[in-house]
């Protein structure tokens, strides 16, 4: 890459308007998610959350929970681009862990749930070392955690191998040209907020945890579980996201279409209970990786 390409990649990068199509849920989705989660952290695991944040998140998680995204074309960081989603055999709506989790060049492990497995390990193994005695940097993993948690549960971060989980499905979003992986990403929450929350994303955000604590506050409990008590499990995300694209993301949005009215008020309840989910399931796992209990087994 040269000089040009340095510059030019920092200036979008520095921008708010993310690279289209190739992030995760856009800045705004992995804010959301964040905000959600900090109301449902432990006092245990708000206060090594606090520890472990770096200076620049001034004590709030949900500030560096895109910073996965903001780093991933820097050439220091590119290894990370394939940790973000997971692609699967196209029009199977299913996802394994052993067929699907590589990268495009066919390397094992490289992708999404892989990437939460490691960096919920090195959390929990971390927790009561120092950062050089554990040997990881758990400031980097907890931001990691935050944000690959949230691009699990994207349906399209679960998609087809041959439309790159939507990217190459060109369509129009409203007047927009656009494509599918995008709508997903950003532009579904962005007509939200403009239309719905008076352009307020902290709006949004509110009515949000209003339907936690009332509508969904019955199934809450089962979103937070994993079976057999394991402390993460992305492979049940990664399995509903795939079938929420079939159902959703990819009906009625084939090449060319124009996505208007019918295509957004029919998914924006998929996309908000997404949000909902993943913001609960990071608190939910950052709960139970900063238990006092869980300090007592790993220390014995
Ligand atoms: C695990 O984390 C380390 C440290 O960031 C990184 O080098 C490695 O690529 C990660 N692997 C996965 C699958 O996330
Ligand atoms: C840990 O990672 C953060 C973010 O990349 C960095 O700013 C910090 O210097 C790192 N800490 C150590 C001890 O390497
Ligand atoms: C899960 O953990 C709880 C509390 O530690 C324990 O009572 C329960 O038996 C465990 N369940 C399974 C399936 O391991
Ligand atoms: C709240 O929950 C209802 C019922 O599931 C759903 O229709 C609505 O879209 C949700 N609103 C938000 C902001 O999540
Ligand atoms: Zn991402």
């Amino acid at each position: 890459m040269g000089g040009t390409g340095f510059w030019w990649t920092w200036r979008v990068l520095g921008s708010l308007l993310l690279v289209p199509g190739i992030l995760g849920w856009g800045k705004e989705g992995h804010y959301t998610i964040c905000k959600i989660a900090e109301g449902f952290l432990s006092e245990e695991a708000l206060a090594a959350v606090k520890e472990l944040l770096p200076a620049s998140a001034k004590g709030d998680l949900a500030e560096v929970c895109s910073w996965p995204d903001e780093i991933r074309h820097s050439y220091h960081w590119r290894w990370s681009g394939p940790l973000h989603y997971v692609d699967t055999p196209d029009f199977k709506c299913n996802y394994k862990y052993c067929r699907d989790c590589h990268d495009s060049a066919g390397h094992k492990d490289r992708c999404v749930t892989a990437a939460i497995y490691n960096y919920s390990m090195q959390l929990s193994s971390g927790y009561h070392e120092s950062i050089s005695e554990s040997g990881y940097n758990l400031t980097e993993a907890l931001m990691f955690l935050s944000h690959f948690i949230g691009d699990v549960h994207q349906p399209l971060h679960v998609g087809f191998t041959g439309d790159e989980g939507g990217n190459t499905i060109i369509v129009r979003w409203y007047r927009r040209k656009t494509n599918l992986h995008h709508v997903w990403d950003n532009m579904i929450i962005e007509s939200a907020v403009k239309t719905y929350y008076s352009k307020d994303l902290a709006i949004m955000i509110k009515a949000i945890e209003r339907n936690i604590t009332d509508g969904w506050f019955n199934v809450i409990p089962s979103w937070k579980i994993c079976a057999n008590n394991q402390t993460v499990c992305p492979n049940e995300h990664a399995s509903e996201s795939i079938s929420l694209a079939c159902k959703y993301a990819y009906r009625n949005a084939t090449p060319g279409s124009t996505l208007t009215d019918d295509y957004f008020l029919s998914r924006l309840p998929v996309v908000e209970k997404r949000l909902a989910q993943s913001g609960v399931r990071l608190a939910a796992t950052l709960n139970r990786i900063f238990s006092s209990q869980a300090k007592q087994i790993a220390d014995a």
